[in-house]
Protein backbone atom coordinates (compact mmCIF):
# COMPACT_ATOMS: atom_id res chain seq x y z
CA UNK A 1 0.00 0.00 0.00
CA UNK A 2 2.54 2.58 0.82
CA UNK A 3 4.60 1.43 -2.23
CA UNK A 4 1.69 2.31 -4.43
CA UNK A 5 0.56 5.50 -2.22
CA UNK A 6 4.64 6.59 -3.49
CA UNK A 7 4.29 5.66 -6.86
CA UNK A 8 0.92 7.60 -7.05
CA UNK A 9 2.42 10.70 -5.69
CA UNK A 10 5.10 10.18 -8.16
CA UNK A 11 3.04 10.29 -10.84
CA UNK A 12 1.13 13.14 -9.41
CA UNK A 13 4.60 14.97 -9.80
CA UNK A 14 5.13 13.95 -13.56
CA UNK A 15 1.75 15.23 -14.43
CA UNK A 16 2.14 18.64 -12.74
CA UNK A 17 5.51 19.18 -14.58
CA UNK A 18 3.97 18.57 -17.48
CA UNK A 19 1.30 20.60 -17.32
CA UNK A 20 3.80 23.73 -16.01
CA UNK A 21 5.69 22.90 -19.27
CA UNK A 22 2.68 23.37 -21.50
CA UNK A 23 1.91 26.34 -19.41
CA UNK A 24 4.77 27.85 -19.94
CA UNK A 25 5.00 27.09 -23.69
CA UNK A 26 1.48 28.79 -23.84
CA UNK A 27 2.82 31.57 -22.35
CA UNK A 28 5.33 32.19 -24.73
CA UNK A 29 5.23 36.07 -25.82
CA UNK A 30 3.53 36.05 -29.27
CA UNK A 31 4.41 38.80 -32.06
CA UNK A 32 6.77 38.93 -34.52
CA UNK A 33 9.82 36.50 -34.03
CA UNK A 34 13.21 38.71 -33.50
CA UNK A 35 14.60 38.16 -36.94
CA UNK A 36 11.53 39.39 -38.52
CA UNK A 37 10.62 41.96 -36.06
CA UNK A 38 14.15 43.41 -37.42
CA UNK A 39 13.35 43.02 -40.75
CA UNK A 40 9.87 45.02 -41.03
CA UNK A 41 11.81 47.61 -38.79
CA UNK A 42 13.65 48.49 -41.50
CA UNK A 43 10.40 49.35 -43.89
CA UNK A 44 8.42 52.62 -44.03
CA UNK A 45 5.68 50.95 -42.94
CA UNK A 46 7.67 50.39 -39.19
CA UNK A 47 7.02 54.22 -38.89
CA UNK A 48 3.10 54.44 -39.60
CA UNK A 49 2.75 51.34 -37.19
CA UNK A 50 4.30 52.75 -34.66
CA UNK A 51 2.37 55.84 -34.71
CA UNK A 52 -1.24 54.75 -35.47
CA UNK A 53 -1.47 51.16 -34.77
CA UNK A 54 1.65 49.97 -31.93
CA UNK A 55 -0.33 51.14 -28.82
CA UNK A 56 -3.24 48.82 -29.46
CA UNK A 57 -1.98 45.83 -31.22
CA UNK A 58 1.79 46.15 -28.97
CA UNK A 59 5.00 47.06 -30.74
CA UNK A 60 5.84 43.26 -32.20
CA UNK A 61 2.28 42.58 -33.11
CA UNK A 62 1.69 40.30 -30.01
CA UNK A 63 -1.60 42.26 -29.21
CA UNK A 64 -2.50 43.82 -25.92
CA UNK A 65 -5.57 43.53 -23.47
CA UNK A 66 -7.53 45.35 -26.05
CA UNK A 67 -6.45 44.05 -29.49
CA UNK A 68 -5.80 40.88 -31.24
CA UNK A 69 -2.11 39.61 -31.96
CA UNK A 70 -1.37 41.09 -35.32
CA UNK A 71 2.05 39.04 -35.87
CA UNK A 72 3.92 35.87 -35.53
CA UNK A 73 2.38 32.34 -33.96
CA UNK A 74 -1.21 32.47 -33.69
CA UNK A 75 -1.66 36.01 -35.43
CA UNK A 76 -3.90 36.66 -38.68
CA UNK A 77 -6.27 33.86 -38.61
CA UNK A 78 -8.06 33.47 -41.61
CA UNK A 79 -11.67 33.42 -40.26
CA UNK A 80 -12.07 35.72 -36.95
CA UNK A 81 -12.07 34.28 -33.57
CA UNK A 82 -15.63 33.97 -32.56
CA UNK A 83 -16.75 36.60 -29.82
CA UNK A 84 -18.51 33.87 -27.96
CA UNK A 85 -15.52 31.89 -27.14
CA UNK A 86 -12.88 34.53 -26.81
CA UNK A 87 -11.70 36.05 -23.50
CA UNK A 88 -10.44 38.92 -25.17
CA UNK A 89 -12.23 41.85 -24.24
CA UNK A 90 -11.52 43.21 -27.69
CA UNK A 91 -14.50 40.97 -28.75
CA UNK A 92 -16.64 41.61 -25.61
CA UNK A 93 -16.85 44.98 -27.11
CA UNK A 94 -21.21 45.67 -26.64
CA UNK A 95 -21.50 48.17 -29.42
CA UNK A 96 -19.74 45.81 -31.59
CA UNK A 97 -21.50 43.03 -30.35
CA UNK A 98 -24.57 44.69 -30.95
CA UNK A 99 -23.96 45.58 -34.88
CA UNK A 100 -22.91 42.41 -35.36
CA UNK A 101 -25.67 41.10 -34.32
CA UNK A 102 -27.97 43.75 -36.10
CA UNK A 103 -26.25 42.35 -39.55
CA UNK A 104 -28.50 39.65 -41.61
CA UNK A 105 -27.49 36.42 -40.18
CA UNK A 106 -24.27 34.72 -41.94
CA UNK A 107 -23.43 38.65 -42.59
CA UNK A 108 -19.46 38.45 -42.94
CA UNK A 109 -18.31 40.88 -40.48
CA UNK A 110 -14.03 41.08 -41.22
CA UNK A 111 -14.07 39.07 -44.25
CA UNK A 112 -11.13 35.95 -44.66
CA UNK A 113 -7.75 37.18 -44.44
CA UNK A 114 -6.49 34.99 -47.68
CA UNK A 115 -4.36 37.49 -48.95
CA UNK A 116 -2.97 41.00 -49.06
CA UNK A 117 -5.37 42.71 -50.53
CA UNK A 118 -7.79 41.41 -47.61
CA UNK A 119 -5.59 42.66 -44.74
CA UNK A 120 -5.31 45.90 -47.26
CA UNK A 121 -9.56 45.94 -47.42
CA UNK A 122 -10.01 45.23 -43.69
CA UNK A 123 -7.35 47.73 -42.27
CA UNK A 124 -8.07 50.72 -44.82
CA UNK A 125 -11.82 50.82 -43.80
CA UNK A 126 -12.01 49.24 -40.05
CA UNK A 127 -8.30 50.89 -38.89
CA UNK A 128 -7.18 52.53 -36.96
CA UNK A 129 -9.86 52.68 -33.88
CA UNK A 130 -11.72 54.57 -32.16
CA UNK A 131 -13.96 54.12 -35.33
CA UNK A 132 -14.04 58.08 -35.54
CA UNK A 133 -10.35 57.30 -37.09
CA UNK A 134 -10.77 54.41 -39.35
CA UNK A 135 -9.67 54.95 -43.12
CA UNK A 136 -8.08 58.17 -41.42
CA UNK A 137 -4.91 57.47 -43.28
CA UNK A 138 -3.16 57.95 -46.77
CA UNK A 139 -3.48 54.90 -49.11
CA UNK A 140 0.22 55.04 -49.04
CA UNK A 141 0.45 54.23 -45.25
CA UNK A 142 -2.36 52.49 -45.31
CA UNK A 143 -0.24 49.98 -47.85
CA UNK A 144 3.43 50.39 -45.99
CA UNK A 145 1.40 49.23 -42.87
CA UNK A 146 -0.04 46.45 -44.71
CA UNK A 147 3.84 45.16 -45.88
CA UNK A 148 5.14 45.59 -42.41
CA UNK A 149 2.76 43.54 -40.61
CA UNK A 150 3.02 40.93 -43.39
CA UNK A 151 6.91 40.96 -43.38
CA UNK A 152 6.82 41.13 -39.54
CA UNK A 153 4.32 38.16 -39.63
CA UNK A 154 7.01 35.85 -41.46
CA UNK A 155 4.85 36.08 -44.73
CA UNK A 156 6.77 36.00 -47.85
CA UNK A 157 6.10 39.37 -49.60
CA UNK A 158 7.13 40.37 -53.46
CA UNK A 159 10.48 41.66 -53.99
CA UNK A 160 9.47 45.47 -54.24
CA UNK A 161 6.49 45.06 -51.79
CA UNK A 162 2.73 44.68 -51.76
CA UNK A 163 0.70 46.56 -53.82
CA UNK A 164 -2.46 47.25 -55.41
CA UNK A 165 -1.73 45.61 -58.65
CA UNK A 166 -0.31 42.22 -56.89
CA UNK A 167 -1.94 42.24 -53.36
CA UNK A 168 -4.78 39.71 -54.67
CA UNK A 169 -2.26 37.13 -55.51
CA UNK A 170 0.33 37.62 -52.43
CA UNK A 171 -1.33 34.91 -49.83
CA UNK A 172 -1.03 35.47 -45.89
CA UNK A 173 0.92 32.42 -44.61
CA UNK A 174 1.06 31.51 -41.01
CA UNK A 175 4.06 32.49 -39.25
CA UNK A 176 6.82 29.98 -39.21
C1 LIG B 1 -7.54 51.96 -30.28
C2 LIG B 1 -7.03 50.63 -30.51
C3 LIG B 1 -6.63 50.18 -31.89
C4 LIG B 1 -5.79 50.84 -32.77
C5 LIG B 1 -5.07 52.17 -32.60
C6 LIG B 1 -5.67 49.96 -33.92
N1 LIG B 1 -6.41 48.82 -33.74
FE1 LIG B 1 -6.56 47.24 -35.00
N2 LIG B 1 -7.93 46.38 -33.79
C7 LIG B 1 -8.36 46.87 -32.58
C8 LIG B 1 -9.39 46.01 -32.06
C9 LIG B 1 -10.14 46.21 -30.74
C10 LIG B 1 -9.57 44.97 -32.98
C11 LIG B 1 -10.56 43.81 -32.91
C12 LIG B 1 -11.93 44.25 -33.35
C13 LIG B 1 -12.28 43.89 -34.74
O1 LIG B 1 -11.85 42.84 -35.25
O2 LIG B 1 -13.08 44.65 -35.35
C14 LIG B 1 -8.63 45.23 -34.07
C15 LIG B 1 -8.49 44.40 -35.16
C16 LIG B 1 -7.51 44.56 -36.12
C17 LIG B 1 -7.23 43.61 -37.17
C18 LIG B 1 -7.95 42.29 -37.37
C19 LIG B 1 -7.24 41.23 -36.57
C20 LIG B 1 -7.94 39.91 -36.60
O3 LIG B 1 -7.25 38.89 -36.43
O4 LIG B 1 -9.17 39.86 -36.78
C21 LIG B 1 -6.22 44.12 -37.92
C22 LIG B 1 -5.55 43.48 -39.13
C23 LIG B 1 -5.86 45.40 -37.35
N3 LIG B 1 -6.65 45.63 -36.24
C24 LIG B 1 -4.88 46.24 -37.82
C25 LIG B 1 -4.61 47.51 -37.31
C26 LIG B 1 -3.69 48.44 -37.91
C27 LIG B 1 -2.86 48.17 -39.15
C28 LIG B 1 -3.70 49.57 -37.14
C29 LIG B 1 -2.95 50.85 -37.38
C30 LIG B 1 -3.18 51.50 -38.64
C31 LIG B 1 -4.63 49.33 -36.05
N4 LIG B 1 -5.16 48.07 -36.19
C32 LIG B 1 -4.89 50.24 -35.03
C33 LIG B 1 -7.88 47.99 -31.95
C34 LIG B 1 -7.02 48.93 -32.52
Amino acid sequence: MRFAARTFRFDTLLVAAALAAAAGCSAAPLGSTPANHDKAMRLPGADVYGRACASCHGQRGEGLSQAPALMGSGALPVYKRDPATTSSPAFQDIAERQRQQSLPPGADTRGAFKTAQDLFKFVSREMPLPKSKAGSLSEGEYWAVVNFILVGHGSAVPAGGVTAANAGTVEIKPAP
